[in-house]
């Protein structure tokens, strides 16, 4: 357990979490996720960001931090760039082993500080252009990045070593066991760290995509040599990638999204499957590729990243109690809730006793604001006329999307 040297004086902590608990209480890491920590060094010594006790992650903390000669006491000011539990949990108990080290945050932030955890005493509010002198030649300034995640965020910038501290902006799910630098890592391991990236992304920022692209432009000035946020790996030989890739991440708002189609699909007996599987071909001749989700077995997790990035989208569930297939409401609510509107879409299902499920999708997807194909219902299992008509639906999907701007 040991901190990693990012600059003279700067240094990397991380804490893996490799746990079934879901992060924010919804969303799986069944491939972990990092606490990101900062230690910048003057005359005086500020830490960047806490952890919550987690897995073990305070002891973490201090154990890299002795690695570099530095005793959680001995800490002179605690820098919190958003107040996030992930990131401040273990406050209090950081207050109890260190009464006396500044807390500095923006107002918004310094509130909750005083909510969260009761503190009082011996915090500063910061607002953009604010600077802390450590001493020694070493100053921090302040920006405040309102939304990236909550509205008290904040990055911290080191001019001297050119690095960003940017919380949780151009994070990632994924633990880094003992690596965290963007070069000791494989293509291949990029690889799967972007599919986590998209999945943080779609799971965490995707409501605020507004705010990362206002928040990219506000930085666009500075010259930054590192990336560091407080999940996933810390960015030095290519800060620029993951900048970009929240970009194109959050320029999927607008279109130019990837020319795929993710497919969400329920189905109780199988005849609503029966009648997807010809969609599916339609699909296949047009050559666009998909991705499968079935609910309610894969969580929905998995389902907002694929979803995000897609232009096309299928959705196609049975009716169940004059209504729609439950898990797929819970699905559409959450797709609402981050933002992936305006997508090419097309809805199919069988129903058994009597219809419902077409009213309340019909309500559900106003806002929305989907392109839709005319949706395709049928009375138990599809007959030859309705499999022509869904393979032929299953086509125009495919060409609407592969014509999508
Ligand atoms: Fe990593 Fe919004 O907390």
């Amino acid at each position: 357990m040991k901190a990693f040297q990012i600059a003279d004086s700067v240094y990397a902590l991380h804490a893996d979490i490799d746990s079934a608990d879901l992060f924010e209480g919804i969303w799986p890491i069944p491939h972990g996720v990092s606490l990101n920590s900062y230690v910048v060094k003057g005359e005086r010594t500020a830490l960047i960001d806490l952890v919550r006790d987690w897995c073990g992650a305070p002891k973490v903390l201090a154990a890299e931090l002795a690695s570099v000669g530095i005793d959680l006491a001995g800490i002179d000011y605690l820098i919190l760039n958003h107040l996030e539990p992930d990131h401040t949990g273990w406050l209090a108990e950081f207050r109890k082993l260190n009464p006396k080290a500044e807390i500095l945050a923006t107002a918004k932030g310094i509130e909750l500080v005083k909510s969260f955890y009761k503190e009082t005493e011996g915090l500063r509010a910061l607002k953009s252009g604010d600077t802390l002198d450590l001493g020694g030649g070493r100053i921090l300034a302040f920006e405040e990045a309102p939304n990236v995640h909550w509205p008290e965020t904040m990055v911290t910038w080191d001019a001297k070593s050119g690095t960003l501290f940017s919380c949780d902006a151009f994070g990632s799910y994924g633990k880094l066991g003992d690596r965290i630098f963007d070069d000791q890592f494989t293509e291949e391991e990029h690889a799967f760290f972007e599919k986590e990236t998209l999945r943080y992304y779609a799971n965490i920022v995707a409501s605020f995509g507004v705010f990362v692209k206002r928040a990219v432009q506000k930085l666009a000035g500075l010259d930054i040599k590192v990336i560091a946020p407080s999940h996933g790996m810390v960015w030095r030989k290519d800060p620029k990638r993951i900048v970009e890739r929240y970009l194109t991440y959050a320029g999927y708002l607008d279109g130019g999204r990837e020319k795929e189609i993710c497919v969400v699909w329920g189905s109780m007996y199988g005849n609503t499957k029966k009648g997807l599987d010809e969609v599916l071909r339609g699909i296949e001749a047009e050559g666009v590729p998909y991705t499968l989700h079935r609910v309610p077995n894969e969580d929905p997790s998995f389902i907002l990243a694929d979803a995000y990035k897609s232009e096309g989208i299928v959705i196609a569930m049975p009716t169940y109690e004059y209504r729609m297939f439950p898990p797929m409401a819970y699905v559409l609510s959450l797709l609402e809730r981050k933002h992936v509107k305006g997508r090419t879409a097309l809805r199919i299902g069988s129903w058994g006793w009597v219809g419902g499920a077409k009213k309340e999708y019909d309500e559900l997807i106003v806002p929305l604001k989907w392109n839709c194909l005319e949706s395709v219902e049928w009375a138990g299992g599809a007959g030859p006329e309705t499999m022509k008509t869904l393979y032929e639906s299953g086509r125009e999907l495919a060409r609407r999307v592969k014509s999508a701007p």
